[in-house]
């Protein structure tokens, strides 16, 4: 398919902008700062915090935040386990008393953060797909 384009410039801390690519959604969102820190404390909770299963992201975004910019996440949001939709959660506590914000699958209860990256201990297998995507200029960030 095409390359896809998301205007990304009036976008908030903590929204997000959905789209799609090859028929699949694709969900972009705008990190806050405390988000982005909350990802480093994260590790010993998560099944692959490094991002070492390559088929799952592009190299360029096998780091700590799964993205080009950290403020940016583009993900495909469809649960690893059996492919369902998982909720986006981005505020601390709505979960659970220490959520510090991601994605939640309602279908079995797989948990996600805010890079995507899957707990231990819940159905899905492997952190939620990154598509190919670059950031150009004005805040546009194209997907394929
Ligand atoms: Fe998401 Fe089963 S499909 S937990």
């Amino acid at each position: 398919g095409a390359p896809v384009e998301v205007d990304t410039s009036t976008l908030e801390p903590g929204q997000r902008v959905d789209t799609s690519w090859r028929g699949q959604p694709v969900w972009v969102i705008r990190r806050s700062e405390k988000a982005i820190e909350n990802l480093n404390e994260l590790e010993p909770q998560l099944r692959d915090p490094n991002s070492d299963v390559e088929s799952q992201q592009p190299a360029y975004a096998r780091n700590i935040h799964r993205s080009i910019d950290p403020e940016f996440l583009v993900v495909v949001p469809i649960c690893t386990h059996l492919g369902c939709i998982p909720s986006f959660m981005p505020q601390p506590g709505s979960l659970s008393a220490d959520w510090l914000g991601g994605f939640f699958c309602p279908c079995h209860g797989s948990r996600f953060d805010m890079a995507g990256r899957v707990y231990s201990g819940v159905p899905a297998p492997t952190n939620l797909p990154i598509p190919p995507y670059r950031m150009a200029e004005d805040g546009l960030i194209v997907i394929g």
